[in-house]
């Protein structure tokens, strides 16, 4: 079996609401390996992007832990470890979109930083890879949100992290865009990532290793 890159270990977490309490993880359980793409589907409020963000160290739970390389995270793991497509993109609006998707390359600080000519061309590959390579010198504020989309995707993938987190990578796209983002995502799976992706997209469901499914805030293994 494939040794486990990222794991989570009884995860629970509850909100609280006017309403009262709500517990949307109950002791959740998931093993992602290198290389592994798994997709996790749920209705509407389900949990998978408080489960993201727990995974991530955006979040803690209430109880459980998130392990990395069998060692329990405390707070954010370095960007070129666990990087994140977040639902809500996120996106530096003061910076333009060539620049967005640079950002953690020139932050990286455990390696000698890339040139600048090295920097460009991973941006410029990536961007022309997910067909808004015209968009570099925009704003984000002025392009679709699906091309926000994107180039948030491109952000999260540039520093080739061992762990990439994406929610709804395809929600906003139009059909010509969505294979591309396939292709993209497949290929850091390929290239040893481990891969997670919320989605209720079947188109992206059918590029997955394995597929799970978020209900009453525990994950069933999907069979096809
Ligand atoms: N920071 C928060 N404070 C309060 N409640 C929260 C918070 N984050 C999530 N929740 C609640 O947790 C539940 C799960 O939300 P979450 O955003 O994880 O769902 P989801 O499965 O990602 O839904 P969608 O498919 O619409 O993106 C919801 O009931 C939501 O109101
Ligand atoms: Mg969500």
């Amino acid at each position: 079996m494939t040794e486990s890159l990222l794991e989570a270990v009884g995860l629970r977490r509850s909100f609280t609401h006017p309403s009262g309490d709500i517990e949307v993880l109950r002791g959740l359980e998931l093993r992602v390996g290198a290389g592994e793409l798994v997709t996790v589907s749920g209705r509407s409020g389900s949990g998978k992007s408080a489960l993201l963000a727990l995974l991530c160290g955006f979040d803690s739970p209430d109880s459980g832990c998130v392990l990395l390389d069998g060692v329990p995270i405390s707070g954010a793991p370095p960007w070129h470890t666990c990087a994140v497509l977040p639902q809500a993109l996120g996106l530096a609006n003061e910076l333009t979109i060539a620049e967005n998707v640079a950002l953690p390359l020139r932050l990286r600080s455990d390696v000698p930083r890339p040139s600048p000519a090295a920097i460009h061309e991973r941006v410029t590959e990536l961007l022309g890879e997910l067909g808004i390579g015209e968009l570099g010198d925009r704003y984000p504020l002025e392009v679709s949100f699906g091309q926000q989309q994107r180039v948030a995707l491109a952000r999260a993938v540039a520093g080739r992290p061992r762990v990439l987190l994406t929610d709804e990578p395809t929600a906003h796209l139009d059909a010509g865009s969505t294979p591309r983002v396939l292709r993209l995502l497949r290929r850091c799976a390929s290239e040893g990532a481990a891969v997670i992706v919320a989605t209720h997209d079947d188109e992206v469901h059918r590029i997955a290793d394995r597929r799970v499914r978020l209900l009453d805030g525990v994950l069933t293994a999907l069979l096809d």
